[in-house]
């Protein structure tokens, strides 16, 4: 099956996540950039991957490490030029590898033109109206205009020195848009053209529930219980994913939306993903899930009901530049996984357990019918990186959190390609600078070179669970049935001829009746898959 040229490739496609700062290096300064990554396409073709999605690679101050735009139409300098990013774009596609970029629509850089403007400007202009200013509450206007916290800590509100104060629902160097105002909706649509026009698969949304706040942005305390939350998931988003939806589809080569979506209502998700809106959303709640036979089962059963009300296929994903690595998250006591300020960090983690779960979960994950995204570096068997020192860490969540959230840059490690020590072929050889962030010298037996061949790596069960998976007329979009299974399995088929099976109990149990084991977690004991172990196995 060629999926990268069927017009649905997208319901099928395994997309790799790119994080620029952290894939490769390639003019030596110890972050990664542009130049890094078209050395190392070879890389993904070798995995097998059908697209390629890039965090922000836009102008950027990196407040919050790109998600902080200053420039949308124009690449910042410590990853290359436009030019640059024009020959990555078709130098993917050369190679069959369609490039998604990230769009970050609900907040720009405060060093943006129109922010910068707004600030000149002062109360009550024009230019001020692009954004949520609003005079503060109090005798001295000097209290936030409301209650709203931001998701890094702290108010969402910070305080110009005209008196006013402006909404920010991340860093307060990420002021929130205001999507009620025409200049901003045209503009998005200006910026969605360009990039098309340069020939991007389509965008990743970020924060897509966020870009229209409820009217009067009201106190959360007016609200009763269980109310949607007045920052998120308004009725008036969907116009606007109606709108851009009509312009991905002037162009042709079938482009895409994926939209960031943290929402555990499985009804209000699939409203983004009616057929005139978005294509597909990231489905969270597999991440969080434990490793736990029943609540994997549910996230499953959940999440293909909720996708079938709409059409759309299901995306899988176990980490990606947010998330604690899931290698970690599976060796410690507790697996599951929230988010906001709730990121657990150092916990006992007993890394085998983890990254034996891990393999385990790949081969489910590859399996489940919808698109999977793989994050740079879980292919490599990565793990969450605990001891960065605090000085060194990036990642604005730590010191907005007041500390209590040790951040994201754990995840963020730049990735190890080859050599003993770090940096581990990340930058070029011989330019001595160190990567931006410290690599564990442990992650030399995790490096793609000291990995690759070797069959009982990673990487090579990515490789081949991939070259299956992209051989095998099942697999990908289509439906699943559930085999019955002993307790703590998940035994399901997605054909007559394949099934996938995962045993989460605590002692090897037996596999169903088949007539060729296609690929295993972990070797066999005696005939029984043993736990934390997942096979592939033919039927027919
Ligand atoms: C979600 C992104 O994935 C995250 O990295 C970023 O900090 C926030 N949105 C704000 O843009």
């Amino acid at each position: 099956m060629t999926r990268t040229t069927d017009t649905d490739w997208w319901r099928s496609a395994v997309i790799y996540q790119i994080y620029p700062r952290s894939y490769a290096d390639g003019n030596g300064d110890g972050i990664g950039d542009l130049a890094g990554i078209r050395d190392r396409l070879s890389h993904l073709r070798a995995l097998g991957v059908d697209a390629v999605w890039l965090s922000p690679w836009y102008v950027s101050p990196m407040a919050d490490a790109g998600y902080d735009i200053a420039d949308y139409r124009d690449i910042d300098p410590v990853f290359g030029t436009l030019a640059e990013a024009e020959s990555l774009i078709a130098e993917a596609e050369a190679q069959g590898l369609k490039i998604i970029v990230d769009m970050v629509p609900n907040h720009c850089s405060d060093r943006h033109p129109w922010f910068r403007a707004a600030l000149e400007a002062g109360p009550g202009s024009p230019e001020r109206q692009r954004f949520h200013f609003r005079p503060g509450r109090g005798e001295q206007g000097d209290l936030p205009p409301n209650n709203w916290q931001s998701h890094f800590g702290g108010p969402a509100w910070t305080q110009v020195a005209d008196g006013e104060w402006y909404l920010h629902m991340f860093a307060p160097q990420q002021p929130d848009w205001n999507w009620q105002h025409p200049h901003v909706k045209a503009e998005f649509e200006s910026v969605l053209r360009f990039w098309l026009d340069r020939g991007v698969a389509g965008f990743r949304i970020d924060v897509a529930d966020h870009l229209v706040k409820a009217a009067g942005l009201p106190e959360t305390t007016m609200l009763p219980a269980g109310a949607v939350r007045p920052w998120r998931d308004q009725e008036g988003v969907h116009d606007i994913y109606r709108r851009w939806r009509r312009i991905l589809d002037e162009y042709p080569g079938h482009r895409v939306f994926v939209a960031e979506l943290w929402d555990d209502d499985p009804d209000r998700f699939s409203r983004y993903l009616r057929p005139d809106e978005l294509h597909s959303a990231f489905n969270f709640p597999l991440l969080q899930s434990p490793w736990d036979a029943d609540a994997l089962r549910n996230v499953v059963d959940t999440t293909l009901a909720a996708h079938a009300r709409v059409g759309a296929p299901a995306t899988w994903v176990l980490s990606n530049h947010d998330t604690t690595r899931h290698v970690t998250r599976y060796g410690r006591t507790d697996t599951s996984y929230a988010l906001d300020g709730r990121r657990v960090h150092h916990a006992p983690v007993d890394l085998d357990l983890g990254t034996r779960r891990a393999r385990a979960a790949a081969l489910l994950n590859l399996a489940l019918p919808g698109s999977a995204y793989i994050y740079q570096g879980e292919e490599l068997g990565l793990w969450e990186v605990e001891d960065i020192p605090l000085n060194l860490r990036q990642d604005p969540t730590l010191r907005q959190s007041g500390g209590t959230d040790p951040g994201r840059d754990g995840c963020r490690v730049p990735l190890p390609w080859a050599d003993e020590a770090p940096p581990f072929a990340f930058s070029p050889p011989s330019t001595g600078t160190e990567p931006w962030l410290p690599q564990p010298p442990a992650w030399k037996d995790h490096t793609v070179a000291a990995q690759d061949n070797d069959p009982g790596s990673m990487l090579e069960l990515y490789r081949t669970a991939l070259r299956i998976r992209t051989g095998h007329p099942d697999l990908g979009d289509g439906t699943l049935a559930w085999l019955p299974a002993p307790e703590g399995v998940l035994a399901f088929t997605r054909s007559s001829a394949f099934a996938c099976v995962v045993n989460l109990s605590s002692q090897p149990e037996p596999l169903p009746a088949h007539t060729r084991q296609l690929l295993t977690s972990v070797p066999l004991d005696d005939g029984m898959l043993p736990t934390d172990a997942a096979a592939w196995l033919e039927l027919l």
